[in-house]
């Protein structure tokens, strides 16, 4: 359970959140992001839980254990190959949290900057075309050394302590921002909606969010499960990650758009750059009377950040590593380096569509914004339609019932049951079903 929390949160909630969540209007995104969440993505979660604890397999086998001959396997091969596209990506930004992380913990104790400054700080990094791209290998080297060791020891100790860890500076750094003078701005643009502002895309780009910040749709729960021991109980600690990983999300919210409107220079919609930019502001203003606190503080958050970052990338790589491993009879060591080799070059073009290559787009992204795109708008929604659709109407009631530990024959647990695949089989393959077609159409 620790793991698939470990999985959820990550830089999808500081990084991904804040930006999106300035890119689409602030508080009316995030009322949507929360009804996808617990609507839509939620569901998803159990639902993968369900499939990969009942099969123990990884993602494609777990449908050749469960419905041997029929097209449901699509749903596994969305995971692999969605795998191998987010963790390029993702390491990309996990790259940039590396990077920082050094430099915080090499430069000068007064080192006072800007708003201006650390943009152009942040636009000049990124753009270099060696740096970055190091940066990436290293991080995408470190995930390789955990996934090839096996998972399954490792993260669960390490979740248990680093989790509050990070959400205990968050939270320190969030009563720090709401101590700036953009505070009441700042809370105003995350909790007072302006329904005016809401389109179809903001829609879309909120459910984007929901699946992304809980891992959803592409099986790298189902994948975890497949390790969970036959006495977790499924749903309390679906909804537990839910819960964890939304609260993480709010308060770097709380932390980003109070600094945001108290600086000059930075907007809202300023995209991925938004908390690289924000962040260090934060700490400087916050303790930059005592410098050696303000370095603490920095050093000990980009580190927390760090390994938020890698308990999600472990569990990108382990999708596409267990497939392989499971399926082609190789050791997990080379299966593991097949992962690595193939998301390293990956993750340099996407890495480079920062700088040289800024200028090759398809649709009018950048490489880097198709492959967010791909997964988080493309195959986590249609994986998402695919496993409730599978768990709610293919999979023996029974089963399911069974593994939801809603076995029994009492009302409560007949209750719970209808609720729960009332969501399976209707509400969340309808509901995110009309949106993704909706954007297709648009
Ligand atoms: N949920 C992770 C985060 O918030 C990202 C992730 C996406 C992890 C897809 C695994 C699979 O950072």
């Amino acid at each position: 359970m620790l793991a698939a929390a470990g999985s959820a949160v990550g830089l999808g909630n500081i990084w991904r959140f804040p930006c999106e969540a300035g890119a689409n209007g602030g508080a009316a995104f995030m009322l949507i992001y929360l009804c996808c969440i617990f609507l839509f993505a939620m569901p998803v979660m159990l639902g993968e839980f369900v499939i990969g604890r009942s099969s123990r397999a990884n993602s494609v086998g777990s449908y050749r254990v469960l419905a041997p001959g029929k097209p449901w396997v699509i749903t596994g091969f969305i995971g692999v190959l969605s795998g191998f596209l987010v963790l390029s990506y993702y390491s990309v930004v996990a790259g940039w949290t590396l990077g920082y992380t050094v430099r915080d913990i090499i430069k000068p104790f007064a080192d006072e900057a800007d708003a201006t400054d650390l943009a152009a700080r942040f636009t000049n990094f990124v753009s270099d075309p060696l740096l970055p791209s190091l940066c990436l290998i290293t991080f995408i080297l470190i995930t390789h050394l955990v996934v090839s060791r096996g998972v399954e020891k490792g993260i669960e100790r390490y979740s248990k302590l680093l989790m509050p860890m990070l959400l205990a500076i968050l939270l320190v750094l969030a009563v720090f921002s709401l101590t700036m003078p953009g505070a009441t701005q700042g809370l105003k643009f995350l909790f007072n909606p302006d329904f005016s502002k809401v389109d179809i895309y903001v829609i879309i780009s909120a459910m984007g969010q929901a699946f992304f910040t809980l891992s959803v749709g592409i099986s790298v729960l189902a994948t975890y499960a497949s390790y969970f021991s036959q006495q977790t109980r499924l749903i309390p600690s679906a909804f537990n990650v839910c819960i964890i990983d939304t609260i993480v999300a709010i308060v770097a919210g709380i932390i980003i758009f109070p600094a945001v409107f108290s600086v000059q220079g930075v907007e809202v919609t300023e995209g991925p750059g938004l908390v690289f930019i924000v962040l260090p502001y934060v700490f400087q203003n916050c303790f930059g009377s005592t410098p050696v606190l303000c370095w603490i503080v920095s050093v000990l958050f980009d580190a927390l950040l760090l390994l938020a970052a890698l308990t999600s990338s472990i569990s990108m790589h382990e999708i596409s590593t267990a497939y392989i491993h499971e399926t082609y009879h190789v050791s997990r060591q080379r299966a593991a380096w097949t992962v690595t080799a193939v998301c390293i070059s990956l993750g340099i073009v996407c890495s480079l569509s920062f700088g040289i290559w800024n200028a090759i787009t398809v649709a009018g992204m950048t490489i880097f914004e198709l492959f967010d795109y791909l997964v988080a708008k493309f195959f986590m929604p249609l994986g998402g339609i695919l496993i409730c659709t599978f768990v709610g109407w293919d999979m023996k009631h029974k089963l399911v019932r069974e593994q939801l530990s809603l076995a029994t024959d009492t009302i409560i647990h007949r209750l719970q049951t209808h609720t729960i695949f009332f969501l399976f089989r209707w509400l969340a393959p309808l509901g995110i079903g009309i949106i993704f077609v909706y954007e297709l159409l648009k």
